[in-house]
């Protein structure tokens, strides 16, 4: 078969099938997203500023946060990263994001997860100012979220939605299975799919016989931390599938998803590397801009 259009088909879906599975490309969709973006950008009063907060020296985070940082630099935002030691305190960090809060300069506010033991998650994030909170992970901005009244998505799921619309993947009334239930991922990406009238499943470490419940769905989305965990037995034939995780394996990169073998049944499924991974940076983006404008908007 032939790679005539941008996105190339992989292995044939089914045998005896003229079908092929899709491969859902997130560089593709953050492209999309990025010049729906310019024109916002060419319009903002301000230059956004946005602090990276990294506590510690987890490689991946450091990897994220470089090219949080990048990205910013390539839009023309302000993107500065303060980097802490293992060893900073709670008190320590909640000082700092009190000052970020009041500092008018800076309309967007991340804390890189995970943060080392001694530091409790949820008083950071609930710490930082909601109308800063980028990563959508503030109490009120989860609410919204909850109530279907968004006003920053958590960037990952709000990414997987987008690779839906972007391919025109029907979401109403779509069974649709999130497997993972983290506060950052499966919990909002399932209320999320709600809000697009998809009927939603939101399975787990416990859930029994997730094979049988992964297999109903229209739209699955992984998020379970497993590398390669899900093959083509956990796939209802046409399905697409979702991959949010991210591994290192023998040196290379891995989702949750077993791509090959899940490629030969699904109708569509994302890569990774290439996937959400690339969807998650645009949509911080976007929320990045969108407290820009809110935030010069209600200081004028
Ligand atoms: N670590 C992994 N993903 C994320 C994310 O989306 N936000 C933050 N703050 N930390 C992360």
């Amino acid at each position: 078969m032939s790679n005539s259009g941008e996105i190339p088909n992989i292995t044939p879906k089914i045998e005896g099938s003229d079908k092929t599975a899709k491969r859902l490309e997130g560089a593709a969709v953050a492209e999309a997203i990025y010049k729906n973006l310019a024109l916002e950008i060419s319009l903002l009063p301000v230059v956004p500023k946005v602090v990276f907060i990294l506590v510690g020296e987890d490689p991946a985070s450091q990897t994220y946060v470089r090219a949080k940082e990048k990205k910013c630099g390539e839009l023309g935002f302000q993107g500065e990263t303060i980097r802490l030691a293992a060893e900073t305190s709670q008190d320590e960090l909640l000082k700092l994001i009190q000052k970020l809060n009041k500092d008018a300069g800076v309309h967007g506010i991340l804390v890189q997860l995970p943060l080392p033991h001694s530091i409790d998650r949820i008083t950071i994030l609930n710490a930082i100012a909601a109308e800063k909170d980028v990563d959508g992970l503030h109490p009120e901005n989860m609410g919204r979220v909850c109530r279907g009244d968004a006003r920053f998505k958590p960037c990952t799921p709000a990414g997987v939605i987008e690779i839906l619309k972007h391919y025109q993947i029907p979401m109403k009334g779509k069974s649709a299975v999130v497997i993972g239930r983290s506060d950052i991922v499966g919990k909002p990406a399932a209320l999320l799919l709600l809000a697009e009238d998809a009927t939603v499943t939101l399975a787990h470490s416990k859930t029994p016989d997730l094979k049988g419940v992964a297999s109903r769905a229209d739209i699955l989305v992984v998020a379970m931390g497993k590398p390669r965990f899900i093959n083509r037995d956990y796939v209802k034939p046409g399905a697409t599938v979702i991959d949010v995780g991210i591994h290192r394996v023998d040196g290379k990169i891995v989702g949750d998803v077993d791509f090959e073998s899940v490629a030969a049944v699904a109708g569509a499924v994302t890569p990774v590397p290439g996937g959400v991974g690339k969807m998650t940076i645009a949509m911080l983006m976007q929320n990045v801009v969108k407290a820009a404008r809110l935030q010069v908007q209600t200081t004028r």
